[in-house]
């Protein structure tokens, strides 16, 4: 499963009483550890904007990743927020009202964290169809690599408004499965290998209304070594 690095401090403090529904705690004076979450932040492109031209613009890629994901993130930090202090007044119509915004930006941050890596310029082996573990299991499952494309393609630019087409590896029938899921959910069904982002803002300045020719494109910048790596971990 993808996880985002979400570095946690441990701060030591000195508290006064604290209480919850079972009574105290604490005593005055006493030493706790406290958790405190740092704020996600947008990681760094693994090549620059204009790496992945001619199939993908320096202009989408810096919108997609400086503005479209940042604004994921700053969602979810504030929804974490809100969620954080939910807890504490244990206010549970408040945490459920929150899980739409979790799941959207949420969602957002770990669906875009994991794009950025799936894809590659051709010179660092972009394209470069996938080898021993990973062809085989798609062989297996698919008849062949560009079987697998065919059948993804057609299956993801049948997707109603904005999503993601999925390839990931069910755990419990041990196969390669295409998974389409609607906004910025995340794909949790399966262990996440590759994810093709097919909102508008993904192509649109670009290819326009033509989802199916980015679609055809993409894939000569698609980052096989990490889909294979994510396929080793997997198992
Ligand atoms: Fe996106």
């Amino acid at each position: 499963m993808y996880r985002l690095k979400a570095p946690l401090r441990v701060l030591k403090s000195i508290v006064g009483p604290t209480t919850n529904s079972s009574g105290p705690l604490t005593r005055a004076g006493s030493t706790i550890f406290v958790i405190s979450r740092s704020k996600h932040t947008v990681p760094d492109l693994p090549y620059d904007y204009n790496a992945l031209e001619p199939v993908i613009s320096a202009d989408i890629m810096k919108i997609h990743h400086d503005k479209h994901h940042q604004a994921y993130v700053n969602g979810l930090n504030v929804a974490e927020e809100k969620f954080e202090q939910a807890l504490k007044d244990r206010d549970v119509h408040s945490q459920i009202a929150l899980q739409e915004a979790l799941k959207f930006n949420g969602g957002g941050h770990i669906n875009h964290s994991l794009f950025w890596t799936n894809l590659a310029p051709t010179k660092d082996g972009g394209g470069e169809h996938p080898k021993g573990a990973l062809l085989s299991a798609i062989q297996k499952d698919f008849g062949s690599v560009d079987d697998f494309i065919s059948k993804f393609n057609t299956t993801t630019v049948g997707i109603q408004g904005s999503g993601w087409g999925w390839l990931g590896y069910n755990k419990s029938n041990k196969r390669l499965e295409i998974v389409t899921l609607p906004n910025q959910d995340p794909l949790i069904t399966h262990v996440p290998l590759l994810g093709i982002d097919v909102w508008e803002h993904a192509y649109y300045l670009q290819y326009k209304n033509a989802r199916a020719d980015y679609l055809k494109a993409i894939w000569a910048v698609v980052n096989w070594k990490t889909v294979a790596e994510r396929f080793a971990t997997a198992q």
